[in-house]
């Protein structure tokens, strides 16, 4: 097992969901923090958790399926903290209506943020881990990505590419000690999934905290292993 103490880890949509919770946790192992999410005032709430808790971190809007935004929002993440340890590409939409229903400019939309944005935060963050000889990506698809539904085509077809992007990436850089994964939760409580009644259920369905859980023990895990893929299901939602 290794110490997270001290490591940069940048959090793509690291303002609230799994993305927030994510940022809480490793702050708490001593991580220091950039976060990307679309808008400065998307970071009111998590800023206010992190200040409790005396993190070191840094906030930076870009949307991520732009790539000069996310360009300019790595360089100055990078320029204070200095070079990125540990990225987490977790920023991602929905996008829900039958094949025939969704749009055209729904499907890109969909892609762009979901796999684009992927594309685009970790070209910027890479050549820093390749120098350094060492890093870890964590991918975030989804059971959407092993599994098509109804209504979620454009969805699925996003969460399937991450999947097939982040096994390539991974046999491209290994040989230089990062390792990738790609996690496939199931539903996860958040603003994604928690429906207009804004209502938790924690003893029914897998929390941002459980994933975020999970993600700081993999990372502590010795440099010279890994776990390429990971299933995180809600143990009885019935
Ligand atoms: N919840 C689930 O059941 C579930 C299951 C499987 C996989 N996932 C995946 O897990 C990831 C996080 O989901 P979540 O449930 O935590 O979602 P969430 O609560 O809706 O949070 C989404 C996060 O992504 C950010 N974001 C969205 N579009 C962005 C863009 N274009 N550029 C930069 N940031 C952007 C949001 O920032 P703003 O605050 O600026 O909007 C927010 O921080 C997603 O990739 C999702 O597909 C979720």
């Amino acid at each position: 097992m290794q110490s997270l103490q001290g490591k940069k880890a940048l959090i793509t949509g690291g303002s609230r969901g799994i993305g927030g919770a994510a940022a809480l946790a490793l702050a708490k192992e001593g991580v220091e923090l950039g976060l990307i999410a679309r808008s400065e005032e998307s970071f009111t709430a998590i800023s206010k958790d992190l200040n409790d808790i005396g993190a070191t971190f840094l906030t930076a809007a870009a949307d991520v399926s732009n790539k000069t935004e996310v360009q300019e929002a790595v360089k100055k993440i990078e320029d204070e903290l200095g070079s990125i340890d540990i990225l987490i590409n977790n920023a991602g939409v929905a996008a829900r209506g039958s094949f025939i229903d969704l749009t055209t400019d729904q499907w890109k939309k969909v892609l762009d943020i979901n796999v684009m944005g992927i594309v685009h935060v970790t070209q910027a963050v890479l050549p820093g881990m390749i120098s350094k000889n060492r890093g870890d990506i964590i991918n975030i698809s989804s059971m959407s990505g092993l599994k098509g539904t109804e209504g979620s085509s454009a969805y699925s077809a996003s969460k399937f590419a991450v999947i097939g992007m982040s096994e390539s990436l991974m046999q491209e850089v290994r040989r230089h000690n990062i390792r990738v994964s790609v996690l496939t939760p199931s539903l996860v409580e958040t603003d994604l999934t928690r429906g207009e009644s804004g209502e938790r259920n924690p003893d029914k369905y897998t929390q941002a905290e459980d994933m975020a859980e999970y993600m700081v023990s993999q990372l502590k895990l010795n440099q010279r292993t890994f776990i390429k893929t990971a299933a995180q299901w809600g143990t009885n939602p019935f």
